[in-house]
């Protein structure tokens, strides 16, 4: 059998993104959303948000130097010229050549984590779609930050804070608020156990994509 009757081919790029709060298992569940839709044949991309590139290396470096953080309208410009910066030299490119790109983390995260201090998330929304594609689908894995926080002490053995507990609260109120109710949004609960989390997510990709088949 020929590997080239595998490809399967869609009309057009589409974008998948995965958000959710610290500790909801995204970042797995993009690994086996990629993993999974190119074994099913499909020409996939896999990214993420703060990327590897100059800003996001910055971001990244910032955040584990436990330095305090800048101010909130300076951390915004950062994660705007990291994503600028992704979407100019991977995002459009990889949805130019037909490909399926999935993201974890966008600029629905800018709008909660910066939402949450203090920046409103409509203008974040608003300026980062004149550059930024809006998504086909965005699977946002909703979890309780009690339940996200333990996840994170209990596997990369860091210790979490009262704060940090009262700001993951405030991202997931905005998650809620503003997300939940765009077209495009799929909330999933990421309190099933990750095999009924991915069930729901592949399910979903695999419907839209359908649409798309030519
Ligand atoms: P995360 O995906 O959790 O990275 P890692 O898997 O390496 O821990 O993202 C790192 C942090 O960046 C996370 O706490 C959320 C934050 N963040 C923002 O504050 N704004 C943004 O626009 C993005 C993309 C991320």
């Amino acid at each position: 059998m020929s590997y080239t009757s595998n490809i399967k081919r869609i009309s057009r790029g589409v974008l998948f993104v995965i958000e959710g709060i610290d500790g909801s298992g995204k970042t797995t569940q993009a690994k086996r959303l990629a993993a999974s839709l190119a074994s099913d044949g499909y020409d996939v991309l896999s990214l993420r948000e703060p990327t590897d590139g100059k800003w996001g290396k910055e971001i990244r470096d910032a955040a584990h130097a436990n330095k305090s953080r800048r101010d909130p309208e300076q951390e915004y410009r950062l994660f705007l010229m990291d994503r600028r910066q992704n979407v100019e030299e991977n995002i459009a490119p990889g949805l130019s050549a037909g490909r399926i790109v999935i993201l974890d983390r966008y600029y629905f995260s800018t709008m909660a984590y910066q939402g949450a201090r203090g920046i409103d998330p409509k203008r974040i929304r608003i300026e980062n779609e004149a550059f930024a594609p809006v998504p086909d689908r965005v699977f946002y894995i909703s979890i309780t930050v009690a339940e996200g926080l333990q996840r994170i002490s209990r596997g990369r053995g860091g210790f979490t804070s009262f704060e940090q507990e009262e700001y993951l609260n405030r991202v997931r109120e905005i998650f809620d608020e503003h997300l939940t109710c765009l077209p495009f949004v799929v909330s999933v609960d990421g309190m099933c156990r990750p095999d009924e989390i991915f069930d729901e997510i592949k399910r979903t990709a695999a419907e839209f994509l359908d649409t798309l088949a030519s």
